[in-house]
């Protein structure tokens, strides 16, 4: 028997690092693929939030860091695919795992 997959219903994804070189690379090549799709975006302050939200205005921004467990487990939930390219060399990311 052939089994479909629903066409009706957006992926949800959630990323972290967008406004770098490897996660901004990244979302760009997703978003521009599947503008479709519900995007989430964890941004570190306002003024990043403004750069990120003015390339991709249907984004949801969160508000958070790396330190913020509660956050990025609650947003990971939620999402289809979650992409981290956040930088880790303050060891900040060890509290997450
Ligand atoms: N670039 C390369 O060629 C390369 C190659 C191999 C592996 N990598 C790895 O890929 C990852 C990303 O590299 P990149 O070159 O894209 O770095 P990048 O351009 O410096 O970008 C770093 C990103 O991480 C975010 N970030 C940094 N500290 C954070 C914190 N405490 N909480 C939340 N977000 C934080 C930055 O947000 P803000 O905008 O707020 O600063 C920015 O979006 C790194 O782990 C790096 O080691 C990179």
């Amino acid at each position: 028997m052939k089994r479909c997959l629903p066409t009706s219903r957006l992926l949800t994804r959630f990323s972290t690092g967008v406004t770098g070189y490897i996660g901004g690379d990244a979302f760009y090549e997703l978003e521009s693929r599947h503008p479709d799709w519900d995007y989430s975006v964890l941004v570190r302050g306002r003024e990043r939030g403004a750069q990120v939200a003015e390339k991709y205005p249907n984004a949801r921004l969160v508000y958070g860091t790396n330190e913020d467990s509660d956050i990025i487990e609650a947003e990971s939930a939620k999402a289809d695919i979650v992409i981290r390219t956040f930088v880790c060399s303050d060891g900040s990311c060890r509290l997450q795992h």
